[in-house]
């Protein structure tokens, strides 16, 4: 089932556009903003890591021969955010990404996980809950779809507009009941060291963790994500389901998850144990604070040409500055 909604976001009809119409527009967009030449930035990287990685400028993609074309769905999805920005292309959205059981390498994920099976799948829900869980693909499809266009920005300083399909995870949080214990959410991805060669790399703790504080994870804003302009999610987007928290850094937004926990305890997730002193547990998007390596009051918009400042909470300081009422955010970065 699919619904439209922006939560809380306002959108002008005149903004709602059917399918084909916004992926020409954007053809045209990109096709227009295509410059030469790149922006070197810092990786997520932990100590041996690869070396940075150069963020590509627009590429003038034909966007409608990009997509699953003949069988999409004909659902409006608005051109831009809520702020004006214009979506990134498919096309862009699916070809540059960080997922590091794949690869450090962003332009190369797509190709390494494309036969990744994602079907059967399972996510398994338990710890401080009364209902304990096990979802299977048509469980989690019984979720009412919303579209939810979010800006992505990553810890590295670049960013994107992306249209997201999924459902809040406050409704499967919900329908497992948390108990009064539960305090956290913490996530885990696929441990698949067979067919997911990064996992091999000895400078990460796999399989992949993250968290959340239990009032977080309720936000309405925080979306389990199923799919992407309209169709479901491909495995380097992190198919079959993933989190999207669009006020933190993209790196809280894990992947391919099969495991949800409810804890008491705060999460230690792989790149606060992989470095500590750069990534915090909050991964608040704050353009106040400073990565140690790098500045965070500027970004790249990917098809972008030059720099943008960064906005508090990444935009969504409406919504979520108040579940940080009193903390000090230089301390709890
Ligand atoms: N989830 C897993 N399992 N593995 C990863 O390497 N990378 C994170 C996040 N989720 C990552 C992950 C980072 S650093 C970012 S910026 C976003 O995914 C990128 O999402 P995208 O590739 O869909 O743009």
């Amino acid at each position: 089932m699919l619904i439209k909604k922006q939560t809380g976001i306002e959108m002008p009809s005149s903004e709602i556009t059917p399918k084909h119409i916004y992926l020409s527009r954007r053809k045209f967009i990109t096709g227009a903003a295509a410059v030469a030449g790149s922006a070197l930035l810092a990786a997520c990287a932990s100590p041996g890591a690869e070396s940075p990685t150069a963020v590509p400028e627009s590429k003038a993609v034909d966007a409608a021969t990009a997509m699953p074309a003949d069988n999409a769905t004909a659902v409006p999805i608005a051109t831009a955010d809520e702020l004006g920005d214009p979506l990134n292309t498919f096309e862009e959205i699916i070809n540059y990404n960080n997922y590091y059981e794949f690869t450090t390498d962003k332009e190369s994920v797509a190709k390494l996980a494309a036969n990744y099976p994602t079907s059967p799948w399972q996510v398994e829900v338990s710890g401080f809950v009364n209902k304990p869980q096990v979802f299977d693909l048509d469980d989690l499809r019984a979720f009412e779809q919303e579209e939810r266009i979010y800006r992505l920005r990553c810890v590295e300083a670049w960013s994107m507009v992306i249209p997201w399909m999924g459902f809040p995870l406050a409704k499967l949080l919900d329908a497992v009941e948390p108990t009064a214990d539960a305090k956290f959410v913490r996530f885990e991805t696929v441990l698949d060291k067979a067919n997911m060669p990064g996992q091999k790399s000895p400078w990460f703790q796999w399989p992949y963790v993250e968290g959340l504080r239990l009032d977080e994870a309720m936000h309405d804003l925080t979306l389990m994500a199923t799919g992407l302009y309209g169709e479901e999610l491909l495995p380097q987007s992190g198919a079959p389901i993933r989190l999207v928290v669009p006020w933190k850094y993209g790196f809280k937004s894990i992947k391919s998850i099969v495991k949800i926990e409810l804890t008491d305890t705060m999460p230690t997730s792989l790149w606060m144990a992989s470095a500590p002193n750069e990534y915090g547990f909050y991964a608040n998007v704050n353009p106040q604070v400073n990565h140690p390596r790098w500045s965070q009051a500027t970004e790249r918009r990917i098809g972008e040409f030059g720099r943008r400042e960064t906005l508090m909470f990444n935009g969504y300081a409406e919504q979520v500055a108040s579940l940080y009422d009193g903390m000090d955010l230089r301390v709890n970065f």
